[in-house]
């Protein structure tokens, strides 16, 4: 009985000793594992966080002012793709381009980014297309026409706004824009052949520009009709209705809930009547 306890406690030190070594050992594996994973995060977020900072930085340069070689790199394109209908000093040439002059950094911007520009032929109406231009080289023109013509610049920073403006600016959408691109911004024609086009595919600064310079049909909404927060809430709403969810499945071009029961109806109904036939037929 004495030594009982003293064979049962050897044994369960053992077993403990063991037992914690292996603990110890999975203690230090869970360890390591846990090291590393924290290693492997930290290296995904400090390279994420690089690439942020050099996306930022390369962004932020190009848009804070646009520096000398970015005008002589937008003459150089302007020289090669625009000069035949815009002419070498923006004058214009008769029957193949308008005059340059106080379009502004930001028509430029618009029309190229859009692809609108350089047209491929005249009288066409230059709808949106594959732009031929990078985002680069598509300031570097703007920067370009802008040093030698003058008018609105090229918006920088966010032009988005919270969504507690989301009210703001559809008020303000469908009084100043609807009319022509619909009240949900998918388009409409318009007379004389004309179309204002589609909205759903329009980045802020295309939304933003369009509105500084209006193309063709399209009135200027010069800062005195909109002030810029004005249209920075316009840009959020019109960015709202592109990602907007539509609930229920299909949207059916949003034509409503009434319609969209119809439709549901019709092939629901349909579907049932043809089964009906096809279970009448096999018996
Ligand atoms: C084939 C001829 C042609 C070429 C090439 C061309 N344009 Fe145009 N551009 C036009 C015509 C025509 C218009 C007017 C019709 C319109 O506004 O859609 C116009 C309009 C514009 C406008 C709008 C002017 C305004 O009053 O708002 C800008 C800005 C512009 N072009 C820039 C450019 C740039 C930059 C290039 C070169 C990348 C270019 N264009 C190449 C024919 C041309
Ligand atoms: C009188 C009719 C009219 C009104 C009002 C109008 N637009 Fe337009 N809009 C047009 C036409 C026409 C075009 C196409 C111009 C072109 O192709 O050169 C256009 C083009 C655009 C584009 C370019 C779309 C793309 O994908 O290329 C945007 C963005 C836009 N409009 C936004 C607006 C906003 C925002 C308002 C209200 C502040 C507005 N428009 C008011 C007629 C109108």
């Amino acid at each position: 009985m004495g030594f009982t306890p003293a064979v049962s406690a050897t044994g369960a030190t053992e077993t403990v000793a063991s037992a914690t070594s292996k603990k110890s050992r999975q203690g230090r594996k869970t360890w390591r594992k846990r090291i590393t994973s924290v290693l492997v995060l930290g290296a995904a977020l400090g390279a994420m966080g690089g690439a942020y900072a050099m996306f930022a930085t390369s962004s932020g340069a190009d848009g804070t002012s646009s520096s000398q070689a970015d005008i002589d790199a937008g003459q150089q394109l302007f020289e090669s793709s625009c000069i035949t209908c815009h002419g070498a000093n923006l004058q214009g040439i008769k029957d193949r381009g308008p005059s340059l002059a106080g379009v502004g950094g930001a028509a430029v911007y618009f029309q190229v980014s859009t692809g609108r520009m350089p047209a491929s032929g005249q009288g066409a109406e230059n709808l949106r297309k594959t732009a031929k231009f990078d985002e680069q080289q598509t300031e570097q023109l703007a920067a370009f026409v802008q040093s030698i013509a003058g008018g609105p610049e090229v918006p920088q920073g966010n032009l988005l706004l919270g969504d507690d403006k989301l009210a703001e600016g559809g008020e303000l959408f469908r009084l100043n824009c609807a009319s022509c691109h619909g009240s949900t911004g998918k388009g409409a024609p318009l007379s004389a052949g004309a179309v204002a086009p589609g909205l759903n595919e329009a980045t802020d600064r295309q939304i933003y520009t369009a509105m500084l310079t209006g193309p063709e049909n399209m009135p200027v909404f010069g800062d005195n009709q909109l002030t810029p927060d004005q249209k920075k809430a316009i840009v959020t709403y019109v960015r709202s209705l592109q990602t907007a969810k539509d609930p229920g499945g299909s949207g059916i071009d949003r034509i409503g809930p009434v319609s969209e029961g119809l439709v549901l109806w019709v092939a629901g109904v349909g579907a049932l009547v043809i089964a009906v036939l096809w279970i009448g037929a096999k018996s």
